[in-house]
């Protein structure tokens, strides 16, 4: 696999991530990915998977949710960053796969939930690439499979809006910086949170990209939002 800038920089900073978003979050990435991982638990189901599972957080959340017939696998294109995850004791058994979002490596149907946290503005390389990403989920989920992404949004207040993107910009980089040495990377992080969609627009993308049902709940004033949305159900069941 070609190693992307994306890559380089999450490579750099693998051991560094958890710490880092800990601090810029006030410690609140734990609540909104368990409470993401609760709503995807309502998915039964013998395969889960998680993408772009970078350290593994996500993985852990779901874990505590998981059923005993449900297999959990993990994919990530930084191997530097499932390196860390492999520490961690709950997932040395958990199958991890070195895959980039955009070309997954799985059969077509065959994921009962897919979910991805905090990676989806990675993923936002303008808005064709984006719904070329999510089409690749709808393409691995099998029909009646469900999606649940937890990303940062844009608050609907033009004020809280605001001061959002000024709290971004003041704490982000410079945390970053402080404890990796990596300004370019979280200039990046930062820009890609103020210019990432509102949860509106990001739905019309779920939908652009073959997903029904698609809905979300808005945390912190709509700086947070976990969209959930369905890969439709075969048609053909319904004649069964
Ligand atoms: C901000 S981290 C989120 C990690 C984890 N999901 C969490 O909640 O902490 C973003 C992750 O997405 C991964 N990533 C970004 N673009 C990717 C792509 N095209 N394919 C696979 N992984 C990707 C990065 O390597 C990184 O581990």
């Amino acid at each position: 696999m070609k190693r992307n800038p994306v890559q380089g920089f999450y490579g750099g900073i693998s051991t560094r991530y958890e710490i880092v978003n800990s601090i810029i979050t006030l410690g609140l990435d734990r609540p909104w990915r368990q409470r993401a991982a609760g709503q995807a638990a309502s998915q039964d189901g013998e395969r889960w998977l998680d993408i772009c599972c970078g350290t593994g957080d996500m993985s852990m959340d779901l874990l505590a949710n998981i059923g005993p017939n449900t297999t959990l696998f993990m994919a990530d294109f930084s191997k530097e960053m499932l390196d860390v995850a492999s520490e961690k004791e709950e997932l040395k058994e958990i199958n991890r796969t070195l895959a980039d979002a955009f070309n997954l490596p799985f059969k077509d149907d065959s994921f009962d939930l897919v979910t991805i946290s905090f990676a989806t503005r990675n993923l936002n390389l303008g808005r064709g690439k984006l719904e070329k990403a999510f089409l690749e989920i709808n393409r691995v989920l099998k029909p009646g499979g469900k999606l649940v992404n937890v990303e940062t949004s844009q608050p609907d207040s033009r004020f809280v809006r605001a001061l959002f993107h000024i709290y971004a910009k003041a704490m982000i980089t410079p945390t970053g910086y402080l404890l990796t040495g990596d300004r370019k990377s979280y200039d990046f992080l930062t820009n890609s949170m103020i210019n990432h969609h509102d949860a509106h627009s990001f739905n019309e993308i779920l939908g652009a990209s073959g997903f029904r049902e698609v809905e979300f709940k808005p945390m912190l004033f709509g700086a947070v939002a976990i969209h959930s949305a369905s890969k439709q159900q075969d048609p053909n069941m319904n004649n069964q």
